[in-house]
């Protein structure tokens, strides 16, 4: 083995970008065969038909006006008092629960998901998730010296498979004081899923369930990256974090990523909610803290930039109409998409919103190959193709499915 310098919690962490690789290889083919003639479905951010960053124009203009010297600035530690005031709001607009309610800037939602697990987790406890997942909520284990467990995302019937997930936290519960759950939904990275209200309410039923025992301390972390891509109505769930035991805190992470097109301003809200008052305050003096310690405070154009949005309904309302044409535009090419699959009978993940499509197969890299030949670039997961629907305009989405299911019948995945 080559020397290492690095301390030994640090030893052999390293990564492949797949995203980057794939995308790579499409823009190498792009050169050979023309950009038009490639479908680069890799890339997790919503593109236009040139292949060019979508970003909402009263966003880009509010940003415009600010002075430089007020973005400039430092942002106080926990983060501006008005953006923290904002994204509460817009996460939860009439379904706001009733409980305390405590929030902290962080960049993006992943600053939110480090800090839930680093002070809610002890090291080397195992946190949960579905066993479809985003792929940073392992990389995130790993660095933290955490670990991360799953369970079945669906159940036969394609819905949220609410008895694995309980069985799975239950049984960490008998052997670690603090259970960690991470929900992504709606529109979950990288299937589509989203919760029913009814799926939303028995899962909480069952963790208020488990929390009488009184010796375990529940967090139950909601995802909300894609919220605003979901359908209006969408967030009524909320109103179900209300009156929870206080042995059970929930924590939305809010990211200004994807709703507000700033993925790189790198801006989020850590949101916890809980009914008893010294378990927010105890959480909002831990991630305070852990913002001082780990990048000091988030980017302040971005916060100031909220912040003016939900001074000015009229801003604002120009924001949520700009969104609303794009989150129609991804609900027309996923039905374009899976209208197709169903036509020529390819399985896919089930789907409801958001930027992804997947579909399940074991042979994902071969098959993510195969289609290259085809100019089709597709990210492989571990278990199955992720579909960047967000990425590509919907005339280039019609055949691809059927594409994909010949080379999956061919390679026999
Ligand atoms: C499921 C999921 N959660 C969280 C994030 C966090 O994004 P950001 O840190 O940019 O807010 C992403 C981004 O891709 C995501 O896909």
């Amino acid at each position: 083995m080559s020397k290492s310098l690095v301390a030994k919690h640090a030893q052999g962490k390293s990564e492949q970008d797949e995203i980057f690789a794939v995308s790579h290889a499409a823009q190498a083919k792009a050169k050979i065969v023309g950009k038009e003639n490639i479908v680069n479905a890799s890339i997790g951010a919503f593109l236009d038909p040139q292949g060019n960053l979508i970003t909402l124009p009263t966003v880009a203009q509010t940003l415009a006006g600010l002075p430089f010297e007020d973005t400039a600035a430092y942002a106080p530690i926990a983060g501006l008092p008005g953006f923290i005031e904002t994204a509460i709001n817009v996460t939860f607009q009439e379904y706001k629960p009733d409980a305390y309610l405590a929030g902290i800037a962080t960049p993006g939602g992943t600053g939110a998901i480090h800090h839930a697990i680093w002070n809610y987790t002890n090291e080397g406890d195992t946190y949960l998730t579905t066993d479809w997942f985003w792929g940073p909520y392992r990389t995130m284990a790993r660095e933290m010296l955490r670990n991360l467990d799953t369970f079945p995302t669906f159940d036969e019937q394609g819905n949220f498979n609410l008895q694995a997930c309980l069985e799975k936290v239950k049984n960490l519960s008998q052997v670690q004081q603090n259970v960690l759950l991470i929900i992504n939904s709606p529109a979950h990275n990288p299937t589509g899923y989203s919760l029913t209200y009814e799926e939303w309410e028995q899962l909480v039923e069952g963790l208020k369930g488990l929390a009488e025992n009184q010796e375990n301390n529940f967090i139950l972390f909601v995802d909300i990256a894609y919220l605003d891509f979901a359908p209006p109505g969408s967030r009524k769930f909320f109103r179900l974090f209300s009156n929870l035991p206080a042995n059970l805190l929930v924590i939305v992470g809010f990211s200004m990523s994807k709703g507000y097109t700033m993925y790189g301003y790198r801006s989020g809200c850590m949101i916890g909610i809980s009914s008893d008052k010294d378990v927010i305050a105890e959480f909002y003096n831990v991630n305070q803290y852990s913002n001082r310690a780990t990048w000091s405070n988030g980017t302040r154009s971005a916060m100031r930039c909220l912040e003016e949005l939900g001074k000015n309904p009229e801003l604002m309302a120009r924001v949520n109409q700009e969104r609303e044409e794009y989150r129609l535009s991804l609900e027309q090419r996923a039905k374009t998409f899976l209208e197709e699959a169903n036509t020529v009978g390819l399985e896919v993940c089930p789907y409801h919103a958001g930027f992804f499509i997947t579909v399940p197969t074991v042979k994902a890299k071969e098959i993510a190959l195969k289609l290259q030949e085809e100019n089709l670039f597709i990210v492989p997961l571990k278990r199955g193709l992720r579909i960047a629907i967000c990425a590509i305009p919907a005339e280039k989405i019609k055949g691809m499915a059927t594409k994909i299911k010949k080379a999956k019948d061919e390679l026999g995945g």
